[in-house]
């Protein structure tokens, strides 16, 4: 007896230091593979690089990081536990709200719900034995990502065995889904154009396959012109009414025919536009030969012939005052007017007149972008107080589009910013650019304050952005797609949502507006951001540079088909049907009485979604068409289903079409 317990007390100590579990710090392992919205992770200290401090406790160990944040980690062999205590950071300021999310092995085991700024930290603890994979996720709280500063506090592993390990998401090969464009004419216009009666008019006719092509129009009203040999269709906008259009476009190879409804009357844009804005690409590098080079490419790369049309620039085109903080280029600064007010463009484009002249010989539309407030949010001459000058200005330009982005506004009205407030400088600019001789689409840059998309339309908007910038969000792009179709009932043609650009090909990394580089989408992620903007019927602006497109992402922007669900005539944002946490479908009615589904799939494993019928108010047998492959896949009873990649959306047409 003496002998058996002294045995078990020694085997007891001989036993304790093997398998006792050894804390690993999240702190101490590689945190440069911790993906971010903004900034670095911070080892033992806040954002602010102050102590980690939730709701007044301090903790000596722990990560701070911002959110959209993601990190995953190899779990080796005895690895027991997750602990942590996660909140936001004290020093963050107010208005910082995240979502703190746990997975292993792909399954969501923790979720803090949206944790605010001065609430007090959640425990964590999540068993890891027998799992091999470990992603921690810092999401923002549903009011975009300023001042999310999430603290992953106290975090530490409980392992027997290895240290757990940092690891990139697997890499993915590209893949091409659009099939290649035929020989034969395609032509890719929108079933309806609006325009304004008496106005210029110009429209260069989207059409794919080889060159030389001849174009052809039947009832063409007489103040218009088409030009047989480049497709451009220019002159004055006819009387009010409803014009039909018949097109066509012939080459050696064969030949295509469609009707163009040309609506002119009051409201323009009546399917989301199209085109490329230097932004997200060029920051505060962009000049007058970068913009003309744009033009070229939309041409060259035959963008424009699946209807990417406007040329856009963003800010910094205007001068900034010398500032020792920001420091902008010496040929970017100078008096923001002459001696009459007229705004004056900075060195790097001498002749916006030219510019906007050299975009439409092309057969495309010039943009331009200003704010409200005396300076633009890079600090560059806004139009306050100036806005009739410069909304004629821009008129006599010939510019199209305007962007009109809320920055400074906010230090010339009261702090409480009433709803009155937020609508006078576009009431203002919305009446003056109507009443300029040409058409002008409206686009209001104000990251949804005030619920913009209940008001956008009424004060002269044609899309309006629904949120902050999708720059320091690309991870959350299905989060983005939700929050955007919740105001899908405002929606309408003429009045769009905009969750912001298409980022996928090189981008600059909107910290600090970088070079462009990859972006850091897989390319599954890639198809899903254009899959899920063309269901919710998104203007579709492409943002990347335009001198580095190759096939992948030349093949992701330009499918005719998929651009076809986005620019189908009904307008429709498509409704979400909730399946689990991670998957559900989008649904978007289509004029020819189909719908357009997307299976979607915003978890980090693969999983198989059912589009069943009825969620769809189908039954019966149906066909269904893939999208993306432009192929028929079959009639499928009751529902249609598909093993959908991890951040993946399968992106089909289902149900019989009726004729027009
Ligand atoms: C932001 C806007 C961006 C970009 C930028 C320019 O406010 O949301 O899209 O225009 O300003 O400074």
């Amino acid at each position: 007896m003496t002998i058996r317990r002294s045995l078990a007390l020694c085997l007891a100590c001989w036993a304790a230091p093997l398998f006792a579990a050894e804390t690993v710090w999240l702190d101490s392992l590689d945190l440069s593979t911790m993906r971010q919205g903004w900034g670095r992770p911070q080892v033992n200290r806040s954002m602010r690089e102050k102590p980690l401090t939730i709701a007044g406790t301090v903790f000596a160990h722990g990560v701070g990081t911002h959110a959209t944040s993601t990190y995953r980690v190899l779990l080796a062999r005895g690895s027991e536990r997750f602990t942590a205590t996660v909140g936001v950071d004290d020093a963050a300021g107010a208005g910082g709200s995240v979502v703190f999310q746990v997975l292993v092995d792909g399954k969501r085991v923790f979720n803090s719900g949206v944790m605010k700024h001065g609430q007090p930290g959640k425990p964590v603890s999540v068993d890891l034995r027998g799992a091999t994979t470990l992603i921690l996720l810092v999401n923002d709280g549903g009011d975009g990502v300023r001042n999310d500063h999430g603290n992953w506090a106290d975090a530490q592993f409980a392992v027997t065995g290895a240290r757990p390990k940092p690891f990139v998401a697997p890499k993915e090969d590209p893949y091409v889904l659009t099939p290649e464009p035929g020989p034969a004419p395609r032509l890719n216009f929108p079933a309806v154009y609006g325009a304004r009666p008496g106005n210029p008019f110009l429209y260069r006719i989207p059409a794919q396959g080889t060159r030389p092509m001849t174009f052809s129009a039947l009832n063409l009203p007489s103040s218009l012109r088409l030009d047989p040999d480049t497709g451009i269709i220019t002159g004055t906008t006819p009387p009010a009414g409803k014009y039909h259009i018949q097109l066509a476009a012939r080459n050696p190879r064969g030949g295509a025919s469609r009707t163009f409804t040309l609506v002119s009357g009051d409201t323009l844009s009546l399917t989301p536009q199209m085109g490329w804005n230097h932004w997200y690409a060029h920051y505060h590098r962009i000049t007058d030969a970068m913009m003309r080079e744009a033009a070229d490419i939309l041409i060259r790369s035959g963008m424009a012939d699946v209807g990417y049309d406007y040329v856009n620039i963003d800010d910094c085109w205007m001068n900034a005052e010398a500032d020792a903080k920001r420091k902008p280029d010496p040929a970017r600064v100078g008096p923001f007017r002459d001696a009459q007010g007229r705004l004056l463009p900075n060195a790097h484009f001498p002749d916006m007149k030219g510019l906007a002249d050299y975009i439409h010989a092309k057969g495309l539309k010039a943009g331009l972008y200003t704010s409200p407030g005396p300076k633009t949010c890079a600090g560059y001459a806004g139009a306050w107080q100036h806005e009739e000058q410069d909304a004629r200005l821009f008129a006599e330009w010939g510019y199209d589009f305007l962007k009109y982005d809320w920055c400074s506004y906010s230090t010339v009205v009261s702090k409480e910013r009433t709803l009155d407030e937020m609508q006078r400088p576009y009431r203002l600019m919305g009446d003056l650019l109507r009443r300029q001789p040409r058409d002008i689409v409206f686009n209001l840059c104000q990251y949804g304050m005030g619920d913009v998309w209940k008001w956008g339309a009424e004060i002269g908007g044609h899309s309006w952005r629904t949120a902050g910038d999708l720059g320091y969000e690309l991870d959350r792009i299905f989060e983005v797609a939700l929050k955007n179709c919740e105001h899908r009932a405002w929606q309408k043609p003429g009045a769009w949502n905009d969750p912001d650009y298409l980022q996928i090909g090189y981008i600059g990394n909107a910290r600090g507006g970088g070079l462009p580089e990859p972006c850091d989408l897989s390319p599954t992620e890639q198809y899903s951001f254009m899959s899920l903007w063309a269901l919710m019927a998104s203007p579709l602006f492409y943002s990347g540079d335009l001198t580095r497109l190759d096939e992948f992402t030349l093949n992701v922007l330009c499918n005719p088909e998929v651009i076809g669900v986005n620019q189908d005539p009904l307008g429709q944002c498509a409704r979400v049907e909730r399946l689990d946490d991670d998957t559900f479908l989008l649904v978007k009615d289509l004029a020819d009485g189909s719908k357009a589904v997307g299976l979607c799939n915003a978890g980090y494993e693969a999983a198989p979604v059912v589009a069943s019928w009825g969620k769809l108010g189908l039954s019966g047998a149906q066909p269904v068409r893939d999208v993306w492959r432009h192929t028929n896949l079959g009639r499928f009873q009751g529902e249609f289903r598909a093993e959908v990649k991890r951040r993946g959306v399968v992106l089909v047409r289902v149900g019989e079409t009726r004729a027009p």
